[in-house]
């Protein structure tokens, strides 16, 4: 059974959102409920929340749940969180006030265990010292916010501003986040991801076609299970995520040197970027004209990362990815004897199902013992998860 999640709509615009969200929480494996307020379903209905949610949906007049308990203490009860989204500046002062006026205010003052807020209202409300006061009286009662975030408002005519709800796949994130046990509390971890890009001159380069999606879901789980994280990407379309320190950079040198000034607070470090092993020799700055049929490039090496924090590593876990298209296992192994690796996930590259920029993939993980577990087709925050797990194994006792 999924951990519960209780969406509570406020009357605001951004409520058309709300069946999306319910959506995006049930994909990330909850279950869920819902609550609107009166102003709420003149947004949405409540047609489509219990549609999308498979339960019929908790609206003001209604006073008993089914079980013929008070449906404001039964939903506080029930939730492990409640996701307020959009929470409107009513909301917010009636919860920060006790004032238990309505069915979502009374399920917060109810006892609601976690609750969690997305506000949405016009950037002017939301800076007011009003709305500001309430969100600093809540959150010093425990509860966490999730934006807003600098955007277009809904209203035809509003300037963009600070005041926009999240997206419902960011709402679903951060529920994720605060319904995950802390197990990587304390620890440092540092994760590439994504290609390099070595230039040729300003307009062209050698790259590859990594997507970052693996090491970004890396990331992700690290963050969720309380690590704090340093991602280190290269040229990737995702978008930065919360709670994780992202160092942009685009070439293999910039990310040697990103990853070594990094390395000594890391306490394990995820090498999921697809490092381009040469550079063009010299990098022109300014664009070349072409000329003739042919033209040759030397390339020279670029610094080997992952080998040189091998080098360096004391008290380190050191996760390496391999990709190989023939003989993988043996030359993933000898790699991890190679760099010094605690453990290497072996890649096929050349599978249609799991290529690059696939949203699944399938590893085979090799261990220093010789130990080896194929990891068959998941999701990439599955394996990512799982790769932590076993990586938590390696790792000293935190201090
Ligand atoms: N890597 C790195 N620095 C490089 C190249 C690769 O840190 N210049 C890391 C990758 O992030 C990956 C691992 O090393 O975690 C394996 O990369 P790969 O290119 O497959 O291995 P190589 O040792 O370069 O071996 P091969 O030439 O056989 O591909």
């Amino acid at each position: 059974m999924g951990q519960r999640v209780l969406l509570a709509v406020g009357g605001g615009a951004a409520a058309i959102k709300a069946p999306l969200v319910v959506r995006r929480l049930r994909e990330a494996g909850f279950e869920v409920r819902t609550l609107a307020t009166a102003r709420a379903l003149a947004f949405t209905t409540e047609l489509a929340l219990a549609t999308v949610s498979g339960h019929p949906v908790a609206t003001e007049g209604r006073w008993f749940a089914p079980s013929g308990r008070v449906l404001h203490l039964e939903l506080a009860a029930w939730a492990d969180l409640v996701l307020v989204a959009p929470a409107t500046a009513a909301d917010l002062a009636r919860a920060a006030a006790g004032l238990a006026e309505d069915l979502l205010s009374a399920t917060i003052v109810a006892g609601a265990r976690r609750v969690l807020w997305a506000p949405a209202m016009n950037p002017e409300m939301w800076a007011d010292p009003a709305v500001q006061e309430n969100v600093a009286r809540l959150k010093a009662r425990g509860h966490a916010f999730a934006g807003p975030a600098y955007g277009a408002m809904a209203a035809v005519g509003e300037a963009p501003g600070l005041g926009r709800m999240l997206e419902p796949e960011e709402l679903a994130a951060h529920v994720r986040y605060h319904l995950t046990e802390k197990d990587y509390a304390g620890r440092t971890v540092l994760v590439t991801a994504g290609p390099t890009r070595e230039h040729l001159d300003p307009v062209r380069f050698i790259s590859n076609p990594s997507s970052g999606k693996m090491g970004y879901a890396v990331a992700e789980a690290a963050r969720d299970r309380g690590a704090r994280v340093i991602l280190v990407h290269g040229p990737t379309h995702l978008p930065d995520p919360f709670g994780v320190e992202t160092v942009p950079v685009e070439s293999a040198e910039e990310m040697h040197r990103a990853v070594l000034d990094r390395f000594p607070e890391a306490d394990l470090v995820v090498m999921a970027a697809a490092v381009a092993d040469w550079r063009p020799a010299e990098r022109k700055g300014e664009k070349e004209p072409k000329t003739g049929e042919e033209k040759h490039l030397r390339l020279v090496r670029t610094p080997d990362i992952l080998a040189e924090l091998g080098e360096q590593k004391r008290h380190q876990v050191l996760v390496g990815f391999a990709m190989e298209t023939h003989e993988g296992l043996s030359r993933a192994y000898a790699k991890l004897k190679r760099k010094n690796l605690d453990l290497i996930c072996l890649n096929y590259p050349t599978d249609p199902e799991t290529a690059f920029g696939a949203d699944e993939n399938r590893l085979v993980v090799i261990e220093r013992s010789g130990r080896t577990e194929a990891w068959g087709k998941a999701s990439k925050r599955a394996l990512a998860e799982r790769l932590l797990t076993r990586a938590l194994g390696f790792m000293q006792k935190p201090v």
